[in-house]
């Protein structure tokens, strides 16, 4: 099949994002619009960020096009997020993309958004092919899965509750420290002291997470201190909560990969961009001689680059949705 390119479109949660990728995986242009909005709130407001992807999702399209010196007519199908997320935001996205395609008369190609968060890896490793075991960490789900190949996948273990990034987020608005959690978190745990609090480490000898015990954990000790110790020892706190949420991601991971001799690890997910949680797993995986990918800094979150990559294997198959495509928000990673 010769070279081809695809616009791609994310609006899952609360970013609105719009990319040019062609069948090498190369990025041509990638823009996002965080909804700033949200952080009034603490917390995403799914309404406030339908309407948001609405105003922003035209605008940055042409954005796009102007940025990879693309026209709509070069381009050779539309690859869009359907589920998991919030049901208004991949509804606009999934109508936005659906128009479009029409319009052009190019097919439609649905994307499985954590499978997509996977796919990030591929626009800096293309060459990167299962067997792996995949953790993939996000504001809503916490995963490990073992891809035998791109179409065959077993999801090892998963949360029972919080996902490891809203673990993050919850515990920065515990402590007062704004949205999202985790890159608030990450920078201030740089000066702190990992051990500074032994915080727990839930379900030790099961491949599933937990985190909602952390939570009420870190939420007990932030009620027996005053005000000002909390905010001297800030930076020590953030650390040692950093070093529980890593702690269990690790264990579970590197626990499953060295029982059964995986050579392959893949993080994938909003929390993959931790800082802590790259140096610890190259530090582990160099011990025991995996092969560790992640995706860069700027593929890590919600963008639709991803989509755009994950899009590629099934243009190549001619897996293509009908126009009478609908989004659904049920959890989880699932080949689409
Ligand atoms: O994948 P993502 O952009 O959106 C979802 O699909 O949910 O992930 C967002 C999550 C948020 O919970 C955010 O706090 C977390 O990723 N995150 C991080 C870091 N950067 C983003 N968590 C820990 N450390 C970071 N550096
Ligand atoms: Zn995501």
């Amino acid at each position: 099949m010769s070279k081809f390119q695809l616009l791609a479109i994310e609006t899952s949660c609360d970013d609105t994002s719009v990319a040019v990728v062609n069948s090498d995986y190369e990025v041509l242009a990638n823009l996002t619009s965080a909804q700033e909005i949200h952080n009034l709130y603490g917390g995403v407001v799914p309404e406030l960020a339908s309407r948001m992807h609405i105003k922003y999702i035209m605008q940055l399209t042409e954005k796009v096009f102007k940025e990879s010196n693309i026209e709509l007519g070069d381009i050779d199908g539309v690859a869009i997020a359907i589920n998991p997320g919030l049901i208004g935001s991949l509804l606009v996205g999934v109508s936005y993309a659906k128009g479009l395609a029409y319009a052009i008369n190019k097919p439609l190609i649905a994307v499985n958004h954590m499978i997509a968060h996977i796919y990030a890896n591929k626009i800096t490793h293309p060459e990167l092919k299962p067997p792996f075991l995949a953790l993939v960490v996000s504001g809503g789900h916490s995963e490990l899965v073992l891809f035998e190949t791109e179409q065959k996948f077993t999801v090892i273990g998963k949360t029972v509750d919080d996902a490891a990034g809203e673990a993050f987020d919850k515990t920065a608005k515990l402590l007062g420290l704004g949205y999202p959690g985790g890159p608030i978190i990450d920078k201030l745990a740089v000066n702190g002291d990992p051990a500074f609090v032994e915080f727990p480490r839930a379900l030790k000898q099961s491949n599933n997470f937990s985190f909602s015990g952390l939570k009420t954990s870190i939420l007990n000790y932030v009620q027996k201190q005053d005000e000002a110790y909390i905010q001297k020892h800030i930076a020590d706190i953030a650390a040692s909560v950093q070093e529980a949420i890593v702690d269990s991601l690790l264990t579970k991971t590197m626990n499953y990969a060295v029982k059964f001799k995986i050579n392959q690890i893949v993080l994938a997910g909003g929390v993959s961009a931790n800082s802590r949680l790259r140096k610890r797993f190259t530090e582990l995986c160099d011990k025991h001689k995996i092969e560790l990918v992640y995706p860069p800094l700027k593929y890590c979150m919600d963008n639709a680059a991803m989509v755009g990559a994950a899009a590629i294997d099934k243009y190549r198959r001619e897996e293509f949705a009908s126009l009478e495509l609908n989004p659904f928000s049920t959890k989880g990673i699932r080949l689409i």
